[in-house]
């Protein structure tokens, strides 16, 4: 069996950074300690003045996702392989079958479509209707295919969003089972009325983007999704959330000992909606759901990390290219929504987050892996470094520079979010089951 030997790494352990020494055998962690005499046939890999982190989890991305627009411009393949160039070995992403289509065969269809990924791949399923069937295929997905988490949405009524007492059936039938609910948070009848408003007067720019998703959209609904959840009994996840509103719920929540898990991404903790003032091939790049929001927002958002009300930061990948951006021109709401990040999460989480003095070593490791594997069931096989845990590993040079771009980013699109800015803290080596996938 291959083994390797990282040398003199810092990685981080029971709370604290550790100048030491990690070997590997086949796909997984053996022992971390001081190797004076080299365990024979091991290949060394000197870490010196690096650290050594448990392979980024990031728990929401969708590859190759279907619509109006044709499919988000990542497929598995690029997706992870974007991934791995920024550290993260292992994602979540949807299964989102079409009304009448049962659950466990969307399901198995798109295991097949991730075969070619890189890195790890669990399925967040998406229920977009309530049938007879509906609750009993839920059931299924947990007993026979492992599945933890089903994503509702309160958004995108007319195709994949649910009505509350449809959501409240899978919340109560998830619940009961063990399993768990994500949710998109955005009030979906206000969202239509302040898109049409805005149509009608002939305001179809993507600045209107963010105005017909104000914060009160996504407050107003993160309030209902925690009295939904609350009845049914079960634990909530609440993607992306964006708003300083809806923390303050999201905190009550918690103080009562309700079981509600909170993600946020770094578009949101880094850019606001001065964006969306930009001309339309600029502007469009940052039409997503929810939108971009104002400082007080970003602050809330950091302290919320501090505080532990935000348990994971996950980046929504969901790229478009300018073309596909274009076929919303003339109407914002035909802009597809989305943008990519899983190749920058890490860095840009380090260089505001460590650098910026906004949160502990300990907190970046938590919200990047330890968290998201903790929360959907890959604990502590990964998002940890211990030995028997897989050897999902990036080794970080924490003073690297990068001025990210779409010329030199592994993302498949033409487009990206954060061009032009420059992180610090970088992988150099990101490490899959033992296998080396990215070498700076
Ligand atoms: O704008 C976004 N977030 N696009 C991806 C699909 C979704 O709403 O999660
Ligand atoms: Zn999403």
């Amino acid at each position: 069996m291959r083994k390797i030997l990282l040398l003199n790494g810092l990685v981080y352990l029971q709370g604290k950074l550790i100048r030491t020494d990690l070997l590997i055998a086949g796909s997984s962690i053996v022992s971390q300690g001081e190797y004076p005499d080299l365990p024979g046939e091991a290949e060394t890999i000197d870490c010196t003045g690096l650290c050594i982190f448990p392979g980024g989890i990031d728990p929401h991305v969708h590859m190759h996702l279907p619509g109006p627009s044709g499919f988000s411009s990542d497929d598995f393949e690029t997706g992870s392989r974007a991934a791995i160039a920024g550290g993260t070995t292992s994602f979540i992403d949807f299964v989102t079958p079409c009304r009448g289509q049962s659950l466990i065969e969307a399901l198995h269809k798109r295991r097949i479509e991730a075969t070619n990924s890189l890195c790890d791949v669990k399925f967040h399923v998406s229920p977009v209707e309530w049938t007879a069937k509906t609750g009993e295929e839920i059931i299924r997905c947990i007993r026979e295919e492992g599945i933890a988490s089903f994503k509702v949405y309160m958004a995108y009524r007319s195709s994949i969003g649910l009505r509350d007492e449809d959501i409240f059936k899978v919340m109560k039938t998830a619940g009961r089972h063990g399993g768990l609910v994500a949710i998109h948070c955005e009030a979906d009848e206000e969202i239509e009325n302040l898109k049409n408003g805005y149509l009608s007067e002939g305001m179809t720019s993507p600045k209107y983007h963010p105005l017909s998703r104000p914060n009160a959209v996504e407050a107003e609904a993160v309030k209902r999704a925690l009295n939904l959840a609350e009845k049914a009994g079960c634990p909530l996840y609440i993607v992306h959330v964006s708003t300083r509103e809806s923390l303050d719920y999201i905190e009550k929540a918690q103080s009562q000992g309700l079981p509600v898990y909170a993600e946020t991404c770094p578009q949101y903790l880094l850019l606001d909606n001065s964006m969306y003032d930009h001309p339309f091939d600029r502007a469009s790049a940052y039409v997503m759901s929810p939108p971009l929001r104002k400082n007080e927002d970003r602050e809330a958002l950091w302290q919320a990390i501090r505080d532990g009300v935000i348990h994971t930061v996950g980046t929504d990948h969901c790229p478009f290219s300018l073309e596909q951006k274009r076929r919303g021109i003339h109407d914002f709401t035909k802009i597809p929504n989305g943008a990519g990040g899983i190749e920058h999460r890490l860095s840009l989480l380090y260089t505001h987050g460590i650098w910026g003095k906004r949160i502990s070593l300990g907190r970046f490791i938590e919200v990047s892996s330890e968290n998201p594997a903790k929360i959907f069931g890959w604990y502590p096989q990964k998002g940890m470094i211990k030995e028997g845990a897989d050897a999902d590993l990036v080794i970080w040079d924490p003073d690297a520079n990068q001025i990210i771009s779409s010329k030199t980013h592994h993302q498949n699109c033409d487009l990206n979010i954060y061009e032009g800015l420059e992180v610090k803290g970088l992988p150099v080596h990101t490490m899959m089951k033992g296998s080396s996938l990215f070498l700076q």
